[in-house]
């Protein structure tokens, strides 16, 4: 199910116009995710869960260029305290947009296909974590309807590659998603 926006819609950015796909990633994706993006493992780790059923992985294409990336868990929560209070809604996970691909409405295009994926899904609401002083990604959570939850900051645990890494603390936030399914082709 591709999302293809006309580019005569984006802005021209670099040499050509943004020619923007966002589908559900494949397992022959995983070269293109890995040069563009990093995070092999991660990658890995995330379409083997999508091929169990467990999530999806929705990637952000400029011609044959990953640009952009968000995870869909809808598996039991990590975090205890999500588990409690959000029993049984998705986590929205992993959104990121190349650098030099920000501020031109790409997350919010990656954000809306999410919250469509999952309307069709049947799921009510969606959540997700934002560390704290990230405060440039909760105006934007914000602007589309997030609110903060009212049960305080949650320890985030973040992808075991094997190396270390700081525990961030996050708020999180949740969205209900009824009736998002209109906005698909905006
Ligand atoms: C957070 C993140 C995904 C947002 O992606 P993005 O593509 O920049 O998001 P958008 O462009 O939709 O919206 C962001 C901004 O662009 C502006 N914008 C949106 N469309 C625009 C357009 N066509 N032209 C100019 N500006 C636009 C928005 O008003 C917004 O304003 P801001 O810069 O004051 O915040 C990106 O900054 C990122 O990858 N950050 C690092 C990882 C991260 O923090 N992820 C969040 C984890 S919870």
């Amino acid at each position: 199910m591709a999302d293809v926006t006309p580019t005569a819609l984006l802005p021209a950015r670099r040499d050509a116009p943004v020619a923007l796909e966002i589908r559900a990633a494949k397992q022959t994706d995983i070269k293109a995710l890995e040069r563009d993006l990093g995070q092999a493992k991660f990658f890995a780790d995330r379409l083997k869960r999508q091929r169990k059923g467990k999530g999806l992985l929705l990637v952000a294409w400029d011609r044959k260029r990953a640009i952009g990336v968000a995870y869909l868990w809808w598996e039991v929560a990590d975090e205890p305290e999500i588990r409690e209070h959000l029993a049984g809604v998705p986590l929205l996970t992993h959104l990121e947009v190349s650098a030099d691909y920000r501020s031109h409405g790409m997350g919010t295009k990656l954000i809306h296909r999410a919250e469509v994926e999952l309307d069709q899904r049947g799921y009510a609401r969606v959540a997700l974590a934002v560390e704290v002083n990230n405060l440039r990604a909760k105006e934007l959570y914000s602007r589309l309807r997030y609110t903060e939850w009212e049960h305080g900051t949650v320890k985030c645990l973040p992808f075991d590659d094997g190396t270390p890494q700081a525990v961030e603390i996050c708020n999180v936030m949740v969205k209900r998603l009824r009736g998002v399914a209109p906005w698909r082709n905006r």
